[in-house]
């Protein structure tokens, strides 16, 4: 790792256009943090961090005028500046030593050395700098062995782990996420830290948590980064919900599974099929009522009835208190929790064209991202059992492609609608239309008649005579 060729990665223009000005205006200049950190694991980033030993926004300002004027964004508040270039993204700080105030992650800044710089860092790999200077340029500054971290897969503080995470209470996620991420062990220490700060996630906006489970989640092996939630404490904080699926009871020597390790199984299960954020979210809430529908029948033992449906419920509550967006993207994974067991029902019965038919109905175009969160709900360890399912899957989608083109069924539209009801019976809006347009729709959906207008209006006819309407004679 340490044997890498490092100067391939500070070539570009960007690089050259900022040792350059670091030479002409003798100012100490060193790239520093994730883009570091991410050239020795091979994984060059577009995000790159300048610290300079002055102002930041003076250099960006010139570096950007000797890449031919592009523009430069000031943050004065924090004595940063950026500018996008090409593809990557740039941004300068001149080098300081913080302070943080308790309640607020708000710090109070101060000019610093470079190694106060990478002091008030959150870890020993992403304090890594790498000098920009002419003298020794491409040269490795690591006063923390981040190298040596890196390469036995560690993550630690470069100060005492009380005072870099109470400075920052989001970075106790941060090293979850990276430790997720990288499959990265987090040192004995800066873990008792995470521990010991728990209560201080509280002043983190919602927003920067979710930002960070977000990347958490789109990790390889995302259970990991749940699992270290769960020990430190973190997660009955941030998602209560999550943490209560935990346990098995027993009564008359009879349990159940283990609801939260079911739900992280079925999350590194959906990983290698979508990189859809959101169908991710969904596989970590279907059974995310289970706990409040759990009930013993002495007959069927364990239940959870209606899981599904009062799952769909918490899903709002759940996304307006953790800040996420409320929009179609919740309407998604509501729909995603409520479906979830239509398609495993199914395959546990012979596939009915008519319930293929209202499973298309309800799910619509979402019917392949549902496939995907069942295929990955079959977590059982008996090897048949799960053949058994996932052959009869591949015959519930046998069978959706069918009858789609056949029915076309997946973005219903009614075939009368109800103007040609009121024209046809020269009624004004009435219940009675309503009644016909549901007798069409589940004579289509159980296969009595055909997804065309000619069929439809033959029974709208029907109905609205059976409903004592009289048709308009023309
Ligand atoms: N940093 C920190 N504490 C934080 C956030 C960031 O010390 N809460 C420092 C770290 O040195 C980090 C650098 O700022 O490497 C840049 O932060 P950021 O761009 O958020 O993250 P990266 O480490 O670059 O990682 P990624 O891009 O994967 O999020």
């Amino acid at each position: 790792m340490a044997d890498i060729n490092v100067k391939k990665y500070i070539d570009g223009t960007v690089f050259k256009a900022i040792a350059s000005v670091a030479q002409f205006e003798k100012i100490e200049t060193y790239v520093i943090g994730g883009y570091v950190r991410d050239i020795y694991l091979d994984k060059p980033s577009k995000d790159i961090d300048i610290v300079v030993l002055g102002s930041g926004i003076e250099m960006a300002e010139k570096v950007a005028k000797k890449l031919g004027g592009v523009k430069v964004s000031v943050f004065r508040n924090y004595g940063t500046a950026m500018f996008k270039y090409r593809d990557v993204e740039v941004e300068f700080v001149g080098a300081r030593k913080e302070s943080y105030q308790r309640e607020s992650r708000n710090p109070i800044v101060e000019d610093g050395t470079l190694e106060d710089d990478q002091n008030r860092r959150d870890f020993t790999i992403n304090a890594l700098a790498l000098s920009l200077n002419k003298d020794n340029y491409g040269e490795l500054v690591d006063p923390f062995n981040g190298m040596e971290d890196l390469e036995n897969g560690i993550i630690r503080t470069p100060l005492d782990p009380e005072i870099t995470f109470s400075d920052d209470p989001l970075r106790m996620l941060r090293a979850i996420r990276f430790a997720t991420r990288f499959g990265f062990k987090i040192e004995e220490n800066t873990f008792a830290g995470i521990k010991n700060n728990v209560e201080r996630i509280d002043i983190i906006s919602k927003e920067r948590i979710v930002d960070e489970l977000n990347k958490m989640i789109m990790a390889d092996k995302p259970s990991m980064g749940f699992k270290l939630l769960d020990i430190t404490g973190l997660l009955v904080k941030i998602l209560p919900e999550f943490a209560a699926m935990k346990g098995v009871d027993e009564v008359n020597g009879k349990r159940h599974k283990d609801n939260f390790y079911h739900t992280l199984e079925v999350l590194d299960r959906i990983v290698p099929n979508t990189d859809d954020v959101w169908l991710r979210w969904s596989a970590i809430f279907h059974d995310i009522a289970k706990p409040a529908t759990k009930r013993f029948d002495k007959k069927l033992g364990w239940t959870f009835h209606a899981h599904n449906h009062i799952g769909q419920k918490m899903v709002p509550q759940i996304f307006k208190r953790m800040k996420f967006p409320m929009n179609d993207k919740m309407k998604f994974v509501q729909k995603m929790v409520f479906l979830h067991m239509r398609p495993i029902v199914l395959s546990e019965d012979i596939v009915s064209d008519s319930a293929v038919r209202r499973l298309l109905f309800d799910a619509g175009d979402d019917i392949e991202s549902l496939m995907t969160l069942c295929e990955a709900d079959i977590t059982s360890k008996n090897e048949e059992k799960v053949k058994r399912y996932m052959r009869n899957f591949k015959v519930v989608r046998r069978k959706l492609k069918e009858i789609e083109e056949k029915d076309k069924v997946r973005n219903f539209q009614p075939p009368v609608s109800g103007e040609d009801i009121m024209e046809a019976f020269d009624i004004t809006p009435c219940r009675e239309i309503g009644d016909i347009k549901t007798a069409i729709k589940d004579a289509i959906l159980d296969g009595d008649i055909e997804n065309n207008f000619e069929q439809a209006y033959e029974l709208m006819k029907v109905k609205g005579q059976e409903l004592g309407l009289t048709l308009k004679k023309n």
